[in-house]
């Protein structure tokens, strides 16, 4: 026993460890062995594996393996509870949701007890950070419920969802995913990872005592193939997945072409930017958050550490001080700061990593401290003298490994943070509050942290660019992810075609008789087609109109590449791109007579004068919507706001549908220009010619060449080209064909660009409800989300 004296002088922290004794009982209540949560009841657990603490390997509970009939069962329990669920309405919802986070609350070291048991993660943490945050989830999301009539009135919930999360955040995870899809009317079918499946089926508890109807919420636990049953059951309206890049895209393209609304948070490799002029103190204490909060088992981990040259050394030294001081051992024990990994499988994982680093020549540096024997442990690790495109630069580590490199200016420092597959987060640190907000914008991430790490709040949205995913979790942006526009179910199922033959008037007369071959238009020129083949064009009545380019996949190419030397378009100020869109709709306007005959002459429509002024007002439409779809400033409760910030997608191919040439085209092509993103248009298949038409249009209102490009000719095999190119970021396609949008989905895997498909569904054009709204400025936008705390 050490006297005070002694005590004070070594100031070392006696065991502080937390009772597992409720954790326990409450396992043993349960005999340690669990169902299944389907339809409001505990299943017999047949087949079985084991949860085990990773901190000493000892096993915790058996849990079962779910089998295809049970997931079966659960996708039935929560279809017929949907219709219930809705008939709640807002304000029943509201109340369940928050008797949800009342008990939550209620409950609160019961869960963090257990998960840290089942995790390996410390109770700091589960304590501190992972229960409140749930509880906030549901709670913040209970408002939403209450809101939705108001907020949300043109929408609908999305059906029976499928969620599948992983071992990192297992209870979080589940708040992040189940609170708004309640809200939303939703009902569930839920997986938790297999390493970490135990707070999920106290959750499911919870929900017999919150009083949430039987079937809406289900736990089914297993490996893998229980989420792929999950993925591949028909029965299944939305998936919302976390996890491995790998896997996410795997359930991108087993879910092309299904209909299934989709949003994916992936890995990442997130940079953390220290500016000379950064608080240094602060900025390891921020780094310490950013890479060593649960092991470094975070998706969003600040895992590439980026010093300005001047002050590396200095930082770098701070930094093995501090993380000298780093306590790793026992999770339960209250004052560690680092606690066991997930599996023996992590470490082993890491410990290649970094073994191939130190064999590549980089050094690697670990503190001098002890680690228990048993259980899975890795000690905080620096990497330095690593090439910016080594193993350890680039993929996702997923433990406490930093990887630090240097920068000499802010451009560099950029470029190294956008160097990588990933975009999720980033930090920033800087006194200059004007560097830090010049800098964040240009960062390709979701969210970026200025002078802080690793917030999270319901009320801001959470997800990534590039391969790290797409779609929102928290914020308004998160709801529309487990919503549905009600415009979709007045479109019609069957495909609409082209109409033909209509009018059988000669086009005798008609200024379109003359034989002439329309270009496409690349780079704000008109271009000849790489191929030198031309497609021809006939009217209504069979009569050939124009030859039009037939574009090939150099052509995109092409075309991409001056969407992507466009950039400019993206950076000019909403009121400039405002000003453009109602230029377009003056000089179309001048011109209306032309494009009413040419309408007339391509489709024999009666209508052709109304899509004339139709479209008119829409450019007026979207011109009105440019410096108005604001980003909000959310306000988490901390002392500082978090700012969302609307920006745009980037290069965007649209295939446009067939029927009303003019207006479909303009329908889909201004929105995305609207909100400064560049486009790669392929007009109508069929009737071209009105798109063509708008050359002049175009280049009489200050629309900056390559912002967009237009290419005729084959949609199939344009749409392809523009769904496999690495540097095309977003894919639409409402040409009413279900197999090439399926397409589209299957081939924008590789990259993982966004999609907005029309499937087999036509559009009518002329309904505003259809064509127009939140839905379209979403899909041409993504959400990022900057913190700024105020003071220090
Ligand atoms: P994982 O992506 O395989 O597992 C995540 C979840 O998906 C689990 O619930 C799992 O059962 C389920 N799953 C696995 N295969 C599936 C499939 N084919 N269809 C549907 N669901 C499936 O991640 P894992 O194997 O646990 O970890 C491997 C690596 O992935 C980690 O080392 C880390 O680099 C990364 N990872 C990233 C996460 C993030 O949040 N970014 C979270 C977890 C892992």
């Amino acid at each position: 026993m050490p006297t005070i004296k002694e005590i004070l002088q070594t100031m070392d922290y006696g065991p502080a460890p937390e009772s597992t004794k409720e954790a326990t009982a409450w396992l043993e209540q349960h005999g340690r062995r669990f169902g299944l949560f389907i339809d409001g009841a505990w299943t017999e657990s047949a087949t079985t594996f084991a949860t085990n603490n990773p901190a000493d390997g000892s096993e915790l509970a058996q849990v079962t393996q779910a089998s295809g009939d049970d997931v079966d069962r659960a996708v039935q329990a929560a279809r017929r509870a949907q219709p219930g669920w809705v008939a709640l309405g807002g304000h029943g919802r509201a109340r369940v949701m928050y008797a949800l986070a009342r008990l939550l609350q209620k409950h609160a070291r019961l869960f963090a007890v257990l998960e840290t048991l089942d995790n390996g993660k410390t109770i700091r943490e589960t304590r501190d950070a992972d229960l409140p945050l749930a509880a906030r989830h549901f709670y913040h999301h209970a408002g939403w419920a209450q809101l939705q009539q108001e907020e949300f009135a043109d929408y609908r919930a999305v059906g029976v969802v499928g969620q599948i999360v992983p071992w990192n955040f297992p209870l979080l995870m589940l708040a992040w995913k189940i609170a708004p899809a309640l809200a939303a009317g939703n009902t569930i079918v839920f997986k938790p990872a297999e390493y970490t499946p135990l707070s999920a089926l106290l959750f499911a508890q919870i929900c017999q005592q919150a009083g949430v109807p039987a079937g809406v919420v289900n736990i089914v636990t297993g490996d893998g193939a229980v989420g792929e049953a999950i993925v591949n059951h028909p029965g299944i309206d939305k998936l919302a997945f976390t996890g491995s890049t790998e896997v996410g895209r795997i359930i991108r393209k087993a879910t092309a072409g299904t209909g299934k609304k989709l949003s994916l948070e992936l890995g990442g490799k997130s940079p953390f930017i220290v500016f000379d002029d950064a608080d240094l103190d602060a900025a390891v204490e921020g780094l310490v958050d950013s890479i060593w909060f649960n092991q470094g088992q975070v998706c969003c981990a600040g895992s590439r550490l980026l010093v300005q040259e001047s002050v590396y050394d200095r930082f770098i030294a701070k930094v093995k001080l501090r993380m000298q001081n780093l306590r790793v051992g026992s999770p339960l024990d209250k004052s560690n700061d680092i606690g066991a990994l997930v599996d023996p499988v992590q470490q082993q994982r890491i410990h290649g990593l970094v073994e191939s680093a130190r064999a590549e020549g980089c050094e690697v540096w670990q503190p001098a401290c002890d680690m228990p024997q048993a259980g899975s442990w890795y000690l905080p690790t620096l990497i330095t003298g690593a090439s910016t495109s080594a193993a350890v630069a680039q993929a996702e580590i997923f433990g406490p490994v930093l990887v630090a490199m240097s920068f000499r200016t802010p451009h560099e420092a950029v470029q190294l943070a956008n160097n990588t597959v990933y975009g999720l987060a980033a930090c920033v640190w800087s006194e200059s509050i004007s560097l830090a907000l010049d800098v964040a914008p240009q960062i390709k991430a979701g969210v970026v942290w200025i002078n802080t790490a690793n917030q999270f709040d319901a009320a801001c949205g959470f997800g990534g660019y590039k391969e790290s995913g797409f779609g929102r979790e928290g914020g308004k942006e998160g709801m529309y992810e487990y919503l549905t526009p009600l415009s979709e179910d007045a479109r019609p199922a069957a495909p609409i075609v082209a109409e033909k033959g209509r009018v059988k008037a000669s086009d005798e007369g008609s200024p379109f008789a003359v034989d002439r071959t329309a270009k496409l238009y690349i780079g704000g020129k008109q271009a000849r087609p790489d191929g030198a083949y031309s497609r021809a064009i006939t009217g209504a009545n069979g009569a050939f109109l124009a030859d039009v380019g037939e574009g090939n996949r150099k052509d995109i190419r092409n075309a991409v590449e001056a969407a992507h030397k466009a950039a400019g378009w993206s950076k000019a100020t909403a009121h400039n791109r405002a000003q453009v869109l109602y230029y377009m709709a003056e000089n179309l306007a001048i011109r209306a007579d032309e494009f009413v005959a040419r309408i007339a002459a391509q489709t024999g429509s009666k209508d052709a004068a109304r899509e004339v002024q139709a479209s008119i007002e829409r450019l007026f439409y979207w011109a009105a919507w440019c410096d108005k779809y604001d980003g909000a400033a959310h306000q988490p409760p901390m002392h500082g706001i978090t700012v969302a910030l609307n920006e745009p997608v980037g290069v965007i191919g649209i295939i446009c549908p067939n029927e009303n040439p003019l207006l479909g085209f303009i329908s889909l092509v201004a929105p995305a220009i609207a909100l400064g993103n560049r486009v790669v248009a392929v007009p109508s298949e069929a009737h071209p010619l009105s798109a063509l038409d708008l050359y002049q249009v175009l280049d009489t209102s200050d629309l900056p060449g390559g912002a967009l490009n237009i290419v005729t000719g084959s949609a199939d095999e344009l749409a392809r080209t523009l769904a496999s190119h690495g540097d095309v970021d977003a894919v639409w396609r409402h040409d009413g064909s279900a197999a090439g949008c399926a397409e589209v989905e299957r081939l924008s895997a590789d990259s993982l660009k966004r999609t907005w498909v029309g499937g087999g569904k036509g559009r009518d054009w002329f309904d505003a409800k259809q064509a127009c709204g939140r839905t379209v400025l979403q899909h041409a936008s993504q959400v990022k989300n900057v913190w700024i705390p105020y003071g220090v």
